[in-house]
C-alpha cells in the first residue's frame, strides 16, 4: 500500500502547496502520496499564491492546478505522516488529535534537517519574493531528506 503524506501551514497557498509538489517531484507516486491542507478556512478552493506558483514553476514543478483545503480530523486516519510547516500549525493541528497515534503522526517539517530543533518555515505571505526562494530552499532540503528516509 501506498505512503500517504500531508503538507499542513495556515492558508494551504503558499508553504504546504510548495512543499507537497516539491516532495511529489522527488518520490514515486505510484508508491507515495502527497496532499496537503490548512489549519484555517481562509483559502478553501483557491489555488495556490502566485508567488507560490512561481518559484515552483522555476524549479520546474507545475503546482498551479492545486487547491485549497482545511485540515479535518479524519486527515489522522488517512495519513501516515504530517509534516506542519511552524509551531503554530503544530499545536493548531494536535489540538485535534483523538488519540496518542494521531499526535505521534506530526512532525515540524524542519525537524528533519534540523533534529529536535523545532525551526519554523517563515510565512512568506506578507512578505517579497525573496521569501519565497528561502521558503523554497528550506522546503527542498527536507523534503529531500523525507524522500530518502521514505
Ligand atoms: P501559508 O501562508 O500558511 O503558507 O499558506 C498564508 C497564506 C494566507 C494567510 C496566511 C498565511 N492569510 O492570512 O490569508
Amino acid at each position: 500500500m501506498a505512503t500517504k503524506v500531508l503538507m499542513v501551514c495556515l492558508g494551504n497557498i503558499c508553504r504546504s502547496p510548495l512543499a507537497e509538489g516539491i516532495l511529489r517531484s522527488k518520490v514515486n507516486t505510484d508508491e507515495v502520496i502527497v496532499e496537503s491542507a490548512g489549519t484555517s478556512n481562509y483559502h478553501i478552493g483557491d489555488a495556490p499564491d502566485q508567488r507560490s506558483i512561481d518559484i515552483a514553476k522555476q524549479n520546474n514543478i507545475d503546482i498551479s492546478y492545486l487547491k485549497g483545503r482545511q485540515f479535518i480530523p479524519s486527515d489522522f486516519d488517512e495519513f501516515d505522516y504530517i509534516y506542519v510547516m511552524d509551531n503554530h500549525n503544530y499545536t493548531d493541528v494536535t489540538n485535534q488529535a483523538r488519540k496518542f497515534e494521531d499526535r505521534d503522526k506530526v512532525r515540524l517539517i524542519l525537524n528533519e534537517v534540523f533534529p529536535g530543533e523545532n525551526v519554523d518555515v517563515p510565512d512568506p505571505y506578507y512578505g517579497g519574493p525573496q521569501g519565497f526562494i528561502n521558503v523554497f530552499d528550506m522546503l527542498n532540503e527536507a523534503c529531500e531528506a523525507i524522500a530518502k528516509k521514505l
